[in-house]
Formats: C-alpha cells, structure tokens, sequence
C-alpha cells in the first residue's frame, strides 16, 4: 500500500501490526472495560499493581476495536507500567497518548480516549477492590 493512503505515521502503524501488552494479566489486580458509544468499539485493560506502592507492574488489553484502539491501547500500556495509580489519576491523559503516538487523526482522536478510559475504569476497580 503507497504511504499517500494511510493517514497514520510510523509509529501508530508499529503498534497497530506488532501491539505490546495484548491479552489479560491471569488474576489481575484490576480490570477496567469500556465502550464507545460512537462506534461501538469495545477496549479491556487488565493490571498487576504493586500493593506496597500502589505501582503498576503489569498492563495489558484487549480490543474490539479499530487499528487506532489497538495502536492507543498498546501505547497506553507502555506507558503506565512503573507508574503510579496517583500519578495516572493527576498526570495522565489521552493527550500523553496521542503525543506519544506522534498523533492520530483528529476523526480517530477519540480511540485514545477510549483506551484511557479504560485505564480510569481499571484504576477505579482497583480502589473499590482495595477499600481505598
Ligand atoms: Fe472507535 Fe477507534 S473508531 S475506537
């Protein structure tokens, strides 16, 4: 396929064909799942979290979703292991995604909101698990 057909650079399409972190963590420590009413996508992210310091160890996803849920689910993976729930609370944004990505379409911007959703839905699981 000629470049001039995709509208998506480099590295979305890297994520797209070889995504990180796909599948679910067995016994996770928290799982967020959400949907996008738009489009009827569906994303799943699963985490390991560190009880003693809140971090999260592991993060994987699942989607039933376009190449740009895939590529932002994948991203967003890589990018909040070793963080911490707190700091994914205050400091964490489908922004950091898309920049990450080195952008998306503004028509596909919502995929990254979707995958961070997810993380939010997880994070909120985690906190309902833990009491906290
Ligand atoms: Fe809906 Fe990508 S088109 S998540």
């Amino acid at each position: 396929m000629s470049e001039s057909y995709t509208l998506y650079n480099e590295k979305v399409m890297d994520h797209f064909m070889n995504p990180r972190n796909m599948g679910d963590i067995k016994e996770a420590d928290a799982i967020g799942e959400v949907g996008a009413a738009a489009c009827g996508d569906i994303m799943k992210i699963s985490l390991k979290i560190d009880e003693t310091t809140n971090r999260v160890i592991d993060a994987r996803f699942k989607t039933f979703g376009c190449g740009s849920a895939i590529a932002a689910s994948s991203m967003a993976t890589e990018l909040i292991k070793g963080r911490t729930i707190e700091e994914l609370e205050k400091n964490f944004s489908n922004d950091n995604i898309v920049e990450a990505l080195g952008g998306l379409p503004p028509v596909k911007i919502h995929c990254s909101v979707l995958a961070h959703e997810a993380l939010n839905a997880a994070l909120e699981d985690y906190k309902k698990r833990k009491g906290i």
